[in-house]
C-alpha cells in the first residue's frame, strides 16, 4: 500500500485523536511522527495504537506481520525541534484557540518550507489559525472523526487563503488512507459539529431538566431515530471538554443563544467528568 502524495508526516498530539491518526496512516504505508509535549501522552498514545491494531489482527482485518509493520513506522518525540522533512504536519492538540495559534507559529518556523500544515480542529477557524503562519495557502482543516481509524469521514476545510493545491494534495491523501473527504467551508463548528453539538447540548438539557433519565435519553435517540449511540454515550465518547470546547466556540461565533453550553455540561467538566478518557462521564467507564 502506498499513500501518494505524502510519504511521510507528522502528526503533533498524541491524545485521543493524534494517536489515531497516527495508526491510520501507518497502515497505508507512511512514515508517521507522533510529537507529545507530554511524555506520558506519547505513551499512553502510543499503547493505544499497540492496542487497536492487536484488535484489527484479532478480527482478522489485518494479519500480524502488518501491524507489526505499521507500528515500526511510528516513532515519537516530545518537542517541535523533532520535525524532519515531512511534507504534511497535522496537528491535534487541544481545542483552545491561543495554543493552536502558538503551535502552528512553531510549526511554520520548523516545518520544511513547502509543508502542508493541517489542522484536525473541530471548530477553531482554519483562516484565523493560518493568520498565525506566513504560509495560509497551505494551511487547511483535516478533521477526522473518533475513533479514526474506523470512521470513514474526513471533513476537509478551505480557509479564506487555502489554495486550490493545498486542497487537492489534502483530498487526495485523505481517498489514499482509505477515508472519504467531504468539503466544507470555514464557518464555526463547520457542517458536522454545527449539527452534532445542539443535539447533545439539548440530550444534556433534558437530562439537566429532568425530562428524561440518562438511558431513556439515550435509548430514545437510538431506537427512535436510529443512531448508532445515544447523544449522552457520544458526548462521554468524544470528551465532555472537548464539547464544551466547541459548542463556546459555536456560541461565540455564531453570537445566537441557541448554542449555549448547558450549565449541567459546565459543571461535568469542572468535576473532571470528562468522559471515556476520564474513566467516567454522564456513564462510569472502567
Ligand atoms: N475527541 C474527539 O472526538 C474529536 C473528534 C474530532 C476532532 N477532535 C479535535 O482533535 C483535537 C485533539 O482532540 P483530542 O480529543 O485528541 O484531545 P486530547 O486531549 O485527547 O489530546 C490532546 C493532546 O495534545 C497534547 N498537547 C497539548 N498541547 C500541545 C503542544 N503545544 N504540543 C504538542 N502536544 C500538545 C496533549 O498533551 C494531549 O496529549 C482537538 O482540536 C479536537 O477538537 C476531537
Amino acid at each position: 500500500m502506498g499513500s501518494a502524495p505524502f510519504e511521510s508526516v507528522a502528526v503533533v498530539g498524541a491524545g485521543t485523536m493524534g494517536n489515531g491518526i497516527a495508526q491510520v496512516f501507518a497502515q497505508h504505508g507512511v512514515d508517521v511522527l507522533l510529537l507529545d509535549l507530554d511524555a506520558l501522552a506519547l505513551e499512553r498514545g502510543t499503547a493505544a495504537v499497540e492496542r487497536s491494531l492487536a484488535r484489527m489482527v484479532k478480527k482478522e482485518r489485518m494479519t500480524a506481520s502488518e501491524a507489526d509493520a505499521a507500528r515500526a513506522r511510528i516513532s515519537t518525540a516530545g518537542e517541535l525541534a523533532a520535525l524532519g522533512d515531512q511534507d504534511l504536519v497535522i496537528e491535534a492538540v487541544v481545542e483552545r484557540a491561543e495554543i493552536k495559534r502558538a503551535v502552528f507559529e512553531e510549526l511554520d518556523a520548523r516545518a520544511k518550507a513547502g509543508a502542508i500544515l493541517a489542522t484536525n480542529t473541530s471548530s477553531i477557524s482554519i483562516t484565523e489559525i493560518g493568520a498565525a503562519t506566513a504560509r495560509a495557502e497551505r494551511v487547511i482543516g483535516m478533521h477526522f472523526m473518533n475513533p479514526v481509524p474506523i470512521m470513514e469521514l474526513v471533513e476537509i476545510i478551505r480557509g479564506q487563503e487555502t489554495s486550490d493545491e493545498t486542497t487537492a494534495l489534502v483530498t487526495a491523501c485523505s481517498e489514499a488512507i482509505g477515508k472519504t473527504p467531504v468539503e466544507a467551508n470555514d464557518y464555526p463548528g463547520f457542517v458536522s459539529n454545527r449539527v452534532l453539538m445542539p443535539m447533545i447540548n439539548e440530550a444534556i438539557f433534558c437530562l439537566f431538566e429532568g425530562v428524561a433519565e440518562r438511558e431513556g435519553i439515550d435509548t430514545g435517540m437510538k431506537l427512535g431515530m436510529a443512531h448508532p449511540m445515544g447523544p449522552l454515550a457520544l458526548a462521554d465518547l468524544i470528551g465532555l471538554d472537548v464539547c464544551l470546547d466547541i459548542l463556546e466556540v459555536l456560541h461565540r461565533g455564531l453570537g445566537d443563544d441557541k448554542y449555549r453550553p448547558c450549565p449541567l455540561l459546565r459543571r461535568m467538566v469542572a468535576a473532571g467528568r470528562l468522559g471515556r478518557k476520564a474513566g467516567k462521564g454522564f456513564y462510569d467507564y472502567d
